[in-house]
C-alpha cells in the first residue's frame, strides 16, 4: 500500500472576483520530499501555498495532513500543524538582535497589567536553544545581527525556519530578484532542511535551481495543474513546454 502523503490538497479552487486563480488543483507532498511548484506568472502558485498556510480559505476542495482532514481559519492554525512559510530573501534585519530576527513577526507576548508586552526573556532563551541546536558559534542571541558573517546569518535564517519544529516548509520566491549569493543560500537551506527530515515546497522560476534540489515537480498553468514529473526523469525543456502550453 502506498504511504499516506504528509500533505494532500484535493480539488482546490479559488477565485478573486472574476479571476479563477485555481481550478480543482491537487497537490500531494510526501514525507521528506522536496517538491518544486512551477508555473508562469499568475499561474496560481502563491495562491495555492497561501491556502496551505491558512492565509486564504479555498472556495472548494479539501486539505489533509497525514490523512486527517483539516481546515485552517488562520495562519496560526496551519503553523500549529507544523506548516511554516519562510521568505526566500532570508532577510536579516540588521538593527534587530539575533533573537528578534528568529522571532520576526511572531514574538512571544506576556500580559503585564492586562497589556500584552514582548516576553524578551523567553525570546532570548528560546532563540539561544534554537541556535545551539544548529551547532554554530554565536555568543549571545541578544547581540545585534549587524556584524554577523554570511555563515552566521545563514544559521539565523535556518533557526527561524526550524524554530517551531515544522514538518513542512514552504518557500515562495520573492518577486524581487535574489542575488547569486542569495540563491546559493536558499539552496543550502533547502538541503539543510531536507537533512532534518523536513518536507519542502519550493516555488521558483529558476529551473536550474528547481532541478538542483527537488525530487518532484508540479506544474501549474493558468490556475490548473497541467503536469507532474519526477525531477530525475524530466528535462527543463519538458517543464517549460508544460508551463507555457506547447504540449
Ligand atoms: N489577493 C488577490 N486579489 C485579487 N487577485 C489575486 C489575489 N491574489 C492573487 N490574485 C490573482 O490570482 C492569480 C494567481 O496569482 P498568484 O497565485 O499570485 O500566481 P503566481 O504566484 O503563480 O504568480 C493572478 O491572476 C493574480 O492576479
Ligand atoms: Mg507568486
Amino acid at each position: 500500500m502506498a504511504e499516506i502523503p504528509l500533505v494532500e490538497m484535493r480539488g482546490i479552487s479559488k477565485s478573486f472576483g472574476a479571476i479563477k486563480a485555481l481550478q480543482r488543483v491537487d497537490l500531494e507532498l510526501n514525507h521528506g520530499e522536496v517538491l518544486g511548484l512551477v508555473g508562469d506568472n499568475a499561474a496560481g502558485k502563491s495562491t495555492l501555498v497561501k491556502i496551505l498556510s491558512g492565509v486564504y480559505a479555498p472556495d472548494q476542495g479539501e486539505i489533509f495532513i497525514q490523512g486527517q482532514r483539516v481546515e485552517f481559519a488562520s495562519p496560526a492554525d496551519s503553523r500549529s500543524l507544523g506548516i511554516e512559510m519562510i521568505y526566500q530573501d532570508l532577510a536579516i534585519v540588521p538593527n534587530l538582535s539575533i533573537a528578534g530576527n528568529i522571532f520576526l513577526g511572531r514574538e512571544p507576548v506576556k500580559s503585564f497589567l492586562g497589556i500584552k508586552i514582548l516576553d524578551k526573556r523567553k525570546m532570548i532563551e528560546q532563540s539561544r536553544q534554537a541556535i545551539e541546536r544548529l551547532d554554530v558559534d554565536i555568543r549571545s542571541t541578544k547581540l545585534s545581527s549587524a556584524g554577523l558573517s554570511g555563515g552566521q546569518q545563514q544559521a539565523v535564517a535556518v533557526g527561524r525556519a526550524i524554530f517551531f519544529n515544522p514538518r513542512v516548509v514552504i518557500m515562495d520566491e520573492p518577486t524581487a530578484a535574489l542575488s547569486v549569493k542569495g540563491i546559493k543560500k536558499v539552496l543550502e537551506l533547502v538541503r539543510e532542511l531536507k537533512e532534518r527530515d523536513i518536507s519542502i515546497i519550493l516555488i521558483s522560476h529558476r529551473l536550474p535551481n528547481v532541478f538542483a534540489v527537488t525530487d518532484r515537480i508540479i506544474i501549474l498553468r493558468t490556475g490548473k495543474r497541467v503536469g507532474e514529473r519526477i525531477t530525475k526523469d524530466t528535462t527543463p525543456q519538458e517543464i517549460i513546454d508544460l508551463m507555457v502550453g506547447m504540449d
